[in-house]
């Protein structure tokens, strides 16, 4: 991992971030020593991926209460501030389940703990929740490269970010192009750019680029083209939320590459572990979609694009059918075709350990 990007790092009580906004030009990390400057950074994007932004909320959360009980704090009163600080992480981004599975998991790890170990305790679990994440991602990577196995010179199209910036790990959906690489089957990554705040064009590319992975850097709208003329074996994309009945929210343009994989008859997989899965709404309609400030529209960088006054929608999610899914590569396997039967085998599978 030593020259792989990290998205975050946990030393000496500071959770130190690698600012995302300033890739690729420049590699500088926010300290953050307060759990509200890390709810700002997943706010901002400094920070971002589904796994990576859970993993920010559970340090932070112990930061707050590192902060809770230098100050005196203890008892009923602590447990009120630590869970208060939860609310301000979870509202931070709303639409990838494991910003609240993370704080859900804290505030557990923080009832179950004995006064006096609490912050030891806690401190523990976050970075458990971080080598779990590695270790899911290495899982990913095996069964989604396995479904390929025996397959040469394959070509992958990609959407936003889902790699060593986005998780603890090698990534979910690059985790995966990353072993197709390793095991000499790969031919080529084609990365969208990812509009409209170029996860693909900045961080994607860069994480390809440091590694020599083959790779073609496109603008969104030239997918079609691409499937139509490049032989694209298949799509692989991560996710921020996962239905009871496989419907998936993943960045904005998905859901149109999900369409136009099932035109050109190219299989589309969605590459994620447990914790992005909610398993209490039953399909996608219940997923509530981000929506963010015009400017990320209205701007590239600092330059104006569009007139400032101009009406934008900005949302920043959409999602994709659990039937435009060809499979959801986990950390135990892949559920082919999924759908609520698939889905709920999976759950059971997670619950009996
Ligand atoms: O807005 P972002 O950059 O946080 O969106 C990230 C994505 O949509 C990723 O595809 C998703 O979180 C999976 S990351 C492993």
């Amino acid at each position: 991992m030593t020259d792989r990007l990290k998205s975050l790092e946990w030393k000496n009580n500071v959770l130190y971030l690698l600012d995302q906004r300033k890739l690729p030009q420049k590699q500088e990390y926010l300290a953050c020593t307060d759990y509200k400057e890390a709810a700002q950074a997943i706010r901002t994007l400094a920070v971002r991926g589904a796994p990576a932004i859970g993993i920010t909320a559970a340090y932070a959360m112990v930061l707050a209460v590192l902060a809770f009980t230098a100050r005196g704090l203890s008892g009923e009163s602590l447990r009120h501030a630590f869970y208060a600080a939860g609310e301000v992480l979870e509202q931070a981004r709303p639409t990838a389940v494991n910003l609240s599975w993370a704080v859900r998991e804290m505030e557990k790890t923080f009832d179950s703990a004995e006064d006096d170990k609490r912050c030891e305790t806690l401190t523990r679990r976050a970075m458990a929740m971080e080598e779990e994440d590695k270790q899911l991602c290495h899982s990913m990577a095996v069964h989604g490269a396995d479904l390929f196995s025996g397959k040469k010179n394959l070509t992958i199209l990609t959407h936003c970010n889902t790699g060593t910036l986005a998780t603890a790990g090698t990534g979910t959906a690059l985790g995966v192009i990353r072993e197709l690489f390793r095991r000499g089957q790969l031919s080529a990554v084609y990365a969208d750019e990812t509009r409209p705040v170029l996860q693909g064009a900045r961080l994607t590319a860069s994480e390809l680029r440091k590694e020599g992975i083959p790779s073609i850097l496109i603008c969104d709208d030239m997918a079609a083209l691409v499937m139509k003329t490049k032989k694209i074996d298949a799509i692989i994309v991560g996710a921020d939320r996962i239905a009871a009945n496989g419907d998936t929210a993943n960045k904005i343009g998905t859901y149109g590459l999900a369409i136009l994989a099932a035109y050109h008859h190219i299989p589309l997989y969605v590459a994620a572990p447990f914790s992005t899965f909610d398993f209490s709404i039953p399909s996608g309609n219940h997923i509530v979609i981000e929506e963010r400030n015009p400017d990320e529209i209205r701007y590239v960088g600092n330059t104006q694009i569009a007139p400032a006054d101009m009406p934008v929608f900005n949302p920043a999610f959409d999602i994709t059918p659990h039937t435009l899914i060809s499979g959801i590569i986990t950390e135990r396997g892949v559920i082919s075709h999924p759908d609520k039967d698939s889905v709920a085998n999976y759950e059971r599978s997670i619950s009996h350990g």
